[in-house]
């Protein structure tokens, strides 16, 4: 399985989803259809935008799946930056797993170093939402750097490992253009499978259609920022590594 995820972060308004759309089936129109006998592996593509734009995402998802199943052999879902540690009831502000279940979110990210910067979250919280999200049926995307990548597997529940995806993310590759090398990838990649087992390991941290290929050959695909960003974009992405 190859997983590529889209992480709008803060980025997108309303009225911004329309043209973000138009312009990745622009792209995406440009190919050939996809023959399912080069294809060895399963291909997802998940949009995550913030939560205000869900349901606007959800119904162009719907109107762009059947030309990214036809032109990438992919299939494509509907993602969620953030979860609640705790489930459904009277926690203002939170928003619930079970709830995001119910309107199709596929898989949500967790433990963003955004997160855990600027909103103060600590693994054990992210031990909490991992918990709610499978409950849900929804795939958590946990991501880690090499500084707590031990201390948040480690703090995981065994038999949850199998239903999950990690993101390898250093912090200094996030949105500086300044993306790790592929060894130091490698090296990681395989730190977490000797901790986890035969999990999916994706890297984040200035992917673009110009490395993504190369990051394709040392780990299950990627959880992208600012080149997520734009329709077009994303779209040149994604045609690179596929
Ligand atoms: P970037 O962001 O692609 O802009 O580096 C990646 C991420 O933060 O998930």
């Amino acid at each position: 399985m190859q997983c590529i995820i889209a992480n709008w972060k803060a980025h997108k308004s309303t009225s911004a989803v329309a043209g973000w759309f138009r312009d990745f089936r622009e792209q995406l129109n440009q190919l050939r259809p996809e023959s399912a006998a080069q294809v060895s592996v399963a291909r997802k593509v998940v949009i995550a935008p913030a939560y205000f734009l869900l349901s606007a995402v959800a119904t162009e998802i719907g109107q762009t799946k059947a030309l990214v199943a036809e032109r990438l052999h992919a299939e494509l879902s509907l993602g969620v930056q953030d979860v609640s540690h705790l489930g459904a009831g009277s926690y203002t502000g939170a928003v619930a797993a079970v709830h995001l279940a119910g309107i199709g979110v596929t898989h949500a990210i967790v433990g963003h170093s955004e997160r855990r910067r600027y909103f103060r979250e600590t693994s054990q919280d992210v031990v909490g939402k991992v918990d709610q999200t499978l409950d849900a049926g929804i795939t958590p995307v946990v991501c880690v750097d090499s500084a707590y990548s031990q201390e948040q597997i480690t703090m995981l529940q065994r038999d949850w490992l199998n239903r999950l995806l990690f993101a390898y993310e250093p912090l200094a590759a996030i949105g500086s253009g300044k993306n790790a090398s592929i060894n130091q990838v490698k090296d990681e990649v395989s730190k977490i499978k000797a901790l986890a087992g035969s999990v999916p390991v994706l890297y984040g941290g200035s992917m673009n259609d110009q490395n993504v290929a190369e990051y394709l050959l040392v780990t299950d695909g990627g959880l992208v920022g600012t080149a997520s960003v734009e329709g077009k974009s994303f779209a040149e992405l994604l045609v690179a590594a596929w």
